[in-house]
């Protein structure tokens, strides 16, 4: 019996792979320093990647249509919207999630302001306002009001904590990120 070149075991789905319609190729991902192979379709969200396989829940589904920022990833650095990214096109370039930003024991200075000012009511938006303010912070240590305005402008808050928000951008921005 051959041998999965998934799994590396025989008679699993490899075995069948061929007469799949749509079988590609599992596809490797490095997401928070550790490296994955994903058995996902390369056309699936690498949202929902995070999330159904890999099990990594700091990402959220809000609008999966590029237009709330719950989902927001950093890729290659950059903060990105993982609901409009297939998982194909992420490539070889690094992911990392709110799992890999900080931990409980030594959270990231964005995720520590956020804390201190309790800056969420549900708490259902806060990923993507960390990790882009993260992002902001690792290429701007001290960004002005504008510049921290400018970078949040396009993601949402259903609970209206936008200003608590703020000011927790501010206070890591003071300390330099
Ligand atoms: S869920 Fe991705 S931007 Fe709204
Ligand atoms: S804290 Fe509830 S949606 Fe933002």
């Amino acid at each position: 019996m051959s041998s999965d070149p998934i799994d590396g075991k025989s008679g699993g789905r490899a075995a069948l792979a061929p007469a799949i319609p749509g079988w590609a190729a599992p596809l490797r991902l490095t997401v928070n320093g550790t490296a994955h192979t994903v058995r996902s379709s390369p056309e699936t969200p690498l949202l929902y990647v995070l999330r159904d396989e890999l099990q990594l829940h700091g990402p959220r589904f809000g609008c999966g249509l590029g237009q709330c920022g719950a989902c927001t990833v950093h890729l290659g650095g950059v903060a990105v919207r993982s609901c409009s990214i297939p998982v194909s096109a992420v490539g070889d370039q690094p992911v990392t999630t709110l799992e890999g930003l900080g931990s409980p024991d030594h959270p990231h200075p964005v995720q520590q302001a956020f804390i201190e000012e309790q800056a969420m009511q549900c708490g259902y938006c806060i990923n993507g306002w960390i990790m882009t303010a993260a992002a902001l912070l690792d290429k701007t240590p001290h960004p002005g009001d504008a510049e921290i305005r400018t970078a949040l402008s396009g993601l949402i808050c259903r609970c209206g904590a936008h200003m608590r928000i703020l000011r927790a951008v501010r206070r890591a921005a003071a300390r330099g990120g």
